[in-house]
């Protein structure tokens, strides 16, 4: 079981890093878009995390608080991508600058959650 649930984290972290890096890739192109590969990276890390939000294949109890913060914040980023995913679709596919960039802040934010608070 416990073999199972690292596999399960690492397929939660290849989520994160599709949707980082699928946003980095649009920061440094000075693009601003919502692409296909932060859409893939963000239900990846959704599912997985759902997924590892159970206590199962652990002998420690889980931080709930940390984990419905990660929630939340993962709930915005996906409200915020969504948004920005039906402007593009209307106009010139760019979404406004404030919104790129709390998605990207945002999603560092949720690695950092997961890392610094134990
Ligand atoms: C954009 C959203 C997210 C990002 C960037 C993210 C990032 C990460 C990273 C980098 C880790 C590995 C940290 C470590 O093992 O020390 C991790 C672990 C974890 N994440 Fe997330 N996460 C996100 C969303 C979620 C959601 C929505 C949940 C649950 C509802 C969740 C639950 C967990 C749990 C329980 C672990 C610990 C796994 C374990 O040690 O057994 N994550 N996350």
């Amino acid at each position: 079981m416990e073999i199972l649930r690292h596999v399960v984290v690492l397929i939660h972290i290849t989520g994160f890093a599709l949707l980082f890096g699928g946003w980095a890739v649009e920061a440094f192109s000075r693009r601003f878009q919502v692409n296909q590969v932060m859409n893939a990276g963000l239900a990846i890390a959704a599912v997985a995390g759902l997924a590892l939000a159970a206590p199962w294949g652990i002998s420690y109890d889980l931080n709930y608080a940390k984990i419905a913060v990660k929630l939340v914040v993962l709930v915005v980023i996906g409200a915020l991508m969504g948004i920005g995913g039906a402007r593009a679709r209307k106009g010139s596919g760019a979404v406004p600058s404030g919104l790129f960039w709390a998605i990207g802040i945002l999603t560092l934010l949720n690695a950092g959650v997961a890392v610094l608070w134990r």
